[in-house]
């Protein structure tokens, strides 16, 4: 009786009181597939109809993507996926690029050690190797069910039959249309000029894919495919060899996790920062009530911000690749030293960025990504993010295999060992070495409440994939919203470097906007109209599914 007593009041004490959600997205029974495009989704849907599970879903849906949305879906680009099985199994797999053998720490400096501008993004040298061919078959090769020739035929089919170009990418295709003339010419497939509802049919594309399907993994690393495509980035003054494709290898990695209240947090280990920030933030905000504050007001931006300052400062000095540098993750995500981290915080005025950081060097990533959420009828949950970075990366694309190749070695900090103005070095962690993996901030996570399945989440965004994430949690978890509205709600952004606060634009009143700049904050409305495209998919007290899908583009959740 006693025990049960002490049950109830730890509970009252740190379990929130459940309130009916109304769901306002799309409902389905028993499996969903949220992504950027609809073509994607629902061939994620028919492979699972066909009795393949999520995991077969998630080869199909990525490969998909590479079709459907050559902006940030790949097969030369990389990403992260994290699962959980029905079984409660959690485990998540790094397919992100990595260096070439021959590149070097300085490769993007001048003789007098200044970044040469564009050379880490616009040139073949800014193509890290890929690594998503290697990834799906890493997660075939553990979890695949159906024949992968059965996968991949739908994917092969919308290649050949086309894809119908959207507004959102006829804006895209047409406000990228220089570079991409200026790196492929005027015959490319991609550089011509798409309008809405014209169809474009990615023919080589499909010829690449139908000799994967028959000879899997190898034919991208070793094969003829291998072959054309070091012939052709070397021919662009690329230095990716036969060796290097040869060496890569997509690795399972354990996933941070960490506890939010009665919520368990699986995200996305490095080389991704994604679920170190994401953790030290929710730390850092959980002895506050934000619900009392409630959403987006000034103390709840207030709190997050500060939060989100300090957990920045600290991605750029201490995060990389865990292969070739120490990252003291569980000192980072430890209690007392996040609630240290926010003992100088206060709500009368804002923190400077200066006072908290750790070095000079500001992070820049672009916001070209794509995010994919999936549950099968099983009950197997993955999260995937995957990305070319730039949008189309490097514009570089492949005539003859028909695919774009990312500019991922921009993510690396291609000047290391700077000293800012208090004498230290920053961003060390994150240097250029061959075969090292650049830092990321792509964060799939999947939510645990009191021990079941709750919410799959990711988006693109670059820096703010992470706050993105934060605010969709909190939005569903401590302001009660459905999935859908959850996905919708305006969002905010702190990096901590540069030090001002991000809001999409006619989003927020001006009344708040004037209360943060009364305590300090500089409010930024006008840099990123979007901030975050997040795909996610909510299990609701009664098992069905409620998808999220971002407002922001063309995602689209289906489901059955
Ligand atoms: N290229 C964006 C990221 O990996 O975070």
């Amino acid at each position: 009786m006693r025990k049960l007593y002490l049950l109830m009041m730890l509970c009252l004490l740190s379990c929130k009181t459940e309130k009916a959600i109304i769901p306002t997205g799309l409902m389905a029974e028993k499996a969903m597939v949220v992504s950027a495009r609809e073509e994607a989704s629902k061939i994620g849907i028919e492979i699972m109809k066909q009795g393949g599970n999520a995991f077969d879903a998630m080869i199909a849906t990525e490969l998909a993507l590479a079709v459907a949305y050559p902006y940030a879906g790949n097969i030369g680009g990389g990403g992260f996926m994290v699962y959980r099985k029905a079984n409660g199994e959690i485990g998540s797999l790094d397919y992100r690029e990595k260096a070439p053998l021959a590149s070097t720490k300085n490769m993007f400096l001048d003789e007098n050690g200044n970044v040469i501008a564009g050379k880490s993004t616009e040139t073949a040298l800014a193509v890290g190797i890929p690594g998503t061919i290697a990834g799906i078959f890493e997660v075939y090769q553990k979890f695949g069910t159906l024949p992968i020739e059965t996968i991949l035929k739908p994917v092969i089919e919308l290649a050949e039959k086309g894809v119908v170009i959207t507004k959102n990418q006829e804006k895209q295709f047409s406000h990228f249309r220089n570079e991409l003339l200026k790196a492929n010419g005027e015959n490319s497939l991609v550089a011509k000029v798409y309008n809405e509802n014209d169809t474009i049919q990615y023919l080589a594309l499909a010829e690449t894919l139908k000799k994967i399907s028959k000879n899997g993994r190898d034919e991208f690393y070793k094969g003829e495919t291998a072959q054309k495509l070091v012939d052709y980035l070397n021919q662009n003054g690329g230095i990716i060899t036969m060796e290097d494709l040869a060496k890569y290898e997509a690795k399972w990695r354990t996933p941070i996790t960490f506890k939010y209240k009665n919520l368990n947090i699986i995200s996305m280990a490095p080389p991704s920062s994604g679920g170190i920030c994401l953790g030290q933030i929710m730390k850092m905000i959980e002895p506050f009530d934000l619900n009392e504050f409630g959403h987006n007001s000034v103390e709840t931006i207030q709190v997050i911000t500060e939060a989100e300052r300090r957990s920045y400062a600290d991605r750029s000095y201490y995060l990389g690749d865990p292969d070739f540098v120490k990252v003291p993750v569980k000192s980072l995500l430890d209690k007392n030293y996040l609630q240290g981290r926010m003992s100088d915080f206060s709500l009368e005025k804002a923190t400077k960025s200066a006072a908290v950081s750790r070095g000079n060097v500001s992070v820049y990533e672009s916001d070209e990504t794509t995010h994919y959420s999936i549950i099968d009828q099983f009950g197997n949950a993955v999260s995937v993010t995957t990305t070319l970075n730039g949008a189309f990366g490097s514009k570089l694309y492949c005539e003859e295999l028909g695919f774009f190749l990312n500019n991922e070695m921009d993510d690396f900090s291609s000047k290391p060992g700077f000293a800012n103005s208090y004498g230290l070095v920053g961003a060390e962690a994150n240097s250029i070495a061959p075969e090292k993996r650049m830092l990321s901030s792509m964060t799939p996570t999947i939510v645990e409440k009191d021990g079941k399945l709750n919410m799959i989440l990711g988006t693109p965004g670059g820096s703010t994939i992470i706050t993105s994430v934060l605010q969709t949690i909190l939005n569903v978890y401590e302001f009660e919203m459905s999935m859908q509205n959850a996905v919708n709600a305006p969002r905010f952004h702190h990096q901590w470097l540069p030090d001002e606060v991000i809001f999409e634009p006619n989003s927020f009143s001006s009344t708040l906007l004037n209360d943060l700049k009364q305590k300090g904050y500089i409010i930024n409305q006008g840099n990123t109209p979007v901030i975050g495209k997040v795909d996610a998919i909510l299990v609701l007290p009664d098992g069905r599914l409620e998808g999220g899908a971002d407002r922001r583009g063309d995602d689209t959740a289906v489901g059955f």
